[in-house]
């Protein structure tokens, strides 16, 4: 059995690495998360009047889009609609309850959109399917699956080129037609090169939903390398992740992520091919927390050193005890080896453990390698090939640095 190789759309995303999430509506005016309306069995009319004091007066997108450009992103995945069924976008008259009917009275897709093409940032429209707001959704299904499909049509008509589409609910009516292929053939009508993305949620981490799908979805998992035998077409994957413990803004949620967890997830889905989309969620008018930023912000300065290899690195065959593993460039003339809990030198007055500067041995690396060299100082390291075996001597980080995940690059002769 063969596995097919990815359409051009397919393979540039897959290029693009990193990318920012962003979860913003009105509840974000709560604090509470996303889900706030639900899991709090809030009063409709009560919830709905958020829209009522939604101002967007801290949003700036300008800001946001140079704040994940900062972090070594390459797209963002904006929030359109959520489950609360608020459009950030000016949904042309199929709703009032959209930011330009708001006091906002801005249509905030378009500034998101023209603030990414000023940064070459490519924007992702993230869309809910499910609706707590429309009253078809638990009525007349077909009549609300056409709204749906109208409003998504807006998304791809009137912002230009995109990145791909984002849905999600799907999920919470898994025996109901959603009449998938109506709503896909109107965003191949007019974006024919847009990423489809249905994420399956939970429960049904890595799955393929339908043919028209062209990543899966690792909500808050763990990427896994994907099997492509035999498959219809090339299908690739990207695992979202909170940055603290929601995904819409929790005032009271200060279980953030370390660089740590952020850092080594981002390396551990580029292991397996996958993208890393990380989320935000800015504050109810739109400002996005020094914390979270600043967060975004050291993820760049390891972005500036080592991004080449999370751009250019794809997944490679070999083999290592522990977490270290390596990825070969896309046009196979470098390797990128990459070293986990390397430890820094010193001596016995501020280095508590003291562990031996490792030789590390993979197995597996068919290509004769000519040097290696630490991305971040240029250090030369020695290695010694033997067969498929690779035995490199990983240096330890010079006194004063440390970057959680150290990556040497490696020529193939
Ligand atoms: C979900 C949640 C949601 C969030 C999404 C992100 O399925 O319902 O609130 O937007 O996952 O992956």
């Amino acid at each position: 059995m063969s596995i097919p190789t990815p359409e051009k759309y397919i393979s540039d995303f897959e290029q693009l690495g990193f990318g920012m999430f962003v979860h913003w509506g009105l509840y974000s005016q709560l604090g509470k998360g996303e889900w706030i309306w639900n899991i709090a069995k809030m009063d409709g009319e009560e919830y709905c009047r958020l829209k009522d004091s939604f101002t967007a007066e801290d949003f700036n997108a300008e800001e946001l889009v140079l704040t994940a450009k900062k972090a070594g992103c390459k797209y963002i995945t904006l929030t359109t609609r959520h489950h609360e069924g608020f459009s950030l976008y000016d949904t042309c008259g199929l709703s009032d309850f959209d930011a330009p009917h708001s006091p906002a009275k801005r249509d905030l897709i378009r500034e998101f959109v023209d603030a990414c093409r000023r940064h070459d940032i490519v924007p992702f429209f993230y869309h809910t399917t499910l609706d707590w707001h429309h009253p078809d959704f638990n009525g007349d299904f077909d009549s609300y699956l056409e709204y749906l499909r109208q409003s998504v049509e807006i998304l791809c008509k009137n912002y230009g080129k995109i990145g791909g589409l984002w849905f999600d609910g799907n999920w919470s009516k898994p025996d109901a037609d959603w009449k998938e292929e109506e709503l896909y053939a109107t965003i191949r009508k007019y974006q024919p090169e847009a990423m489809i993305i249905n994420n399956t949620g939970l429960s049904a981490r890595g799955k393929i939903g339908r043919e028209e799908i062209d990543a899966v979805t690792f909500e808050n998992g763990q990427a896994e390398p994907m099997n492509r035998e035999g498959m219809k077409k090339y299908v690739s994957a990207e695992m979202c992740h909170t940055i603290n413990d929601h995904w819409g803004y929790g005032s009271g949620d200060i279980n953030y992520k370390s660089p740590r967890e952020l850092i080594e997830s981002l390396c551990n889905c580029r292991k397996v091919g996958a993208n890393y989309l990380l989320n935000i969620g800015p504050e109810g008018q739109g400002k996005v927390n020094a914390y979270q930023r600043e967060l975004l912000l050291l993820i760049g300065r390891w972005m500036d050193v080592f991004g080449e290899a999370v751009y250019n690195g794809r997944p490679y065959s070999a083999k290592t005890d522990g977490k270290s593993f390596i990825l070969k460039s896309v046009d196979g003339k470098n390797l990128y080896i990459f070293a986990f809990d390397l430890g820094t030198a010193g001596d016995s007055n501020v280095i508590v453990d003291g562990r031996p500067v490792g030789n590390y041995i993979f197995d597996g690396v068919k290509e004769k390698l000519s040097s290696i060299e630490w991305m971040d100082n240029g250090e030369k390291l020695d290695f010694f090939q033997d067969q498929e075996k690779l035995r490199i001597n990983m240096t330890k980080y010079p006194y004063g640095t440390s970057y959680i995940v150290r990556v040497a690059k490696a020529q193939v002769e």
